[in-house]
């Protein structure tokens, strides 16, 4: 089954390398993951006074992050950190409080750089921000992908064949495993609950 997954990028920039990985997973893992980028561009920065009554693309944002089954983080790295209209979109998503879209979503990090470490600390970064809010995060395999630029990509757009297509291949059917597991385990513990409390009403009335 292909399970639903809400793509968003931490780039805004036209050509974005993270954007084109990020389109590239959609295009290799197309039969098991059904991917949309979700646009955080438009979102106005996080403002708590706002809560009340919140800005129609706060609102679009989390109800399409809602929806899905599980949330993929496609993202550079700014000055080692966190872009900052990433980090509004993980904050929005995350507000009021109590009520975070994110809260038990299935998630998987990856990171582009045309630099050697692959944006191992933005990754950790997303990494620190989506276990704070509950999000079960996919451990392996780690994606810190270094090195890319232009010439990673061919004239579709997406990656060519080499090394990094097979990372991301793997890693697609992985999250893909990791989606599934987790939301099959939840409707164990559902249909175990229900069984059981189905059984003390019965001998309730025995
Ligand atoms: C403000 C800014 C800060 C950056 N800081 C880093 C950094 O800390 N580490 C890194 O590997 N690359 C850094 N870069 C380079 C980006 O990795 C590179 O521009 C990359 O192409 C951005 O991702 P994108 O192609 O998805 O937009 C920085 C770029 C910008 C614009």
């Amino acid at each position: 089954m292909a399970h639903n997954i809400a793509i968003i990028v931490g780039s805004l920039r036209k050509d974005s390398l993270n954007r084109r990985v990020a389109r590239s997973i959609c295009s290799f893992a197309g039969d098991i993951l059904d991917c949309g980028i979700v646009e955080i561009g438009d979102l106005p920065l996080y403002n708590q006074d706002l809560d009340t009554d919140p800005p129609e693309q706060w609102t679009r944002f989390r109800q399409t992050i809602a929806a899905a089954d599980g949330v993929l983080f496609c993202s550079p790295e700014y000055n080692r950190g966190i872009p900052g209209v990433l980090k509004n979109a993980i904050d929005v998503g995350s507000r009021p409080y109590g009520q975070s879209v994110f809260d038990k979503k299935p998630a998987a990090i990856v990171t582009a750089s045309p630099g050697s470490i692959g944006g191992f600390g933005a990754n950790h970064q997303i990494r620190q921000a989506a276990v704070f809010l509950n999000m079960p995060v996919m451990q392996a395999p780690e994606a810190y992908l270094g090195h890319v630029s232009d010439d990673s990509f061919g004239e579709d757009g997406c990656i060519k064949e080499g090394p990094l297509k097979e990372l991301i291949k793997v890693l697609a059917h992985a999250f893909h495993d990791w989606v599934d597991m987790i939301h099959r385990s939840r409707q164990l513990l559902a249909e175990d609950s229900a069984h059981a409390s189905q059984q003390a009403k019965a001998k309730e009335h025995a």
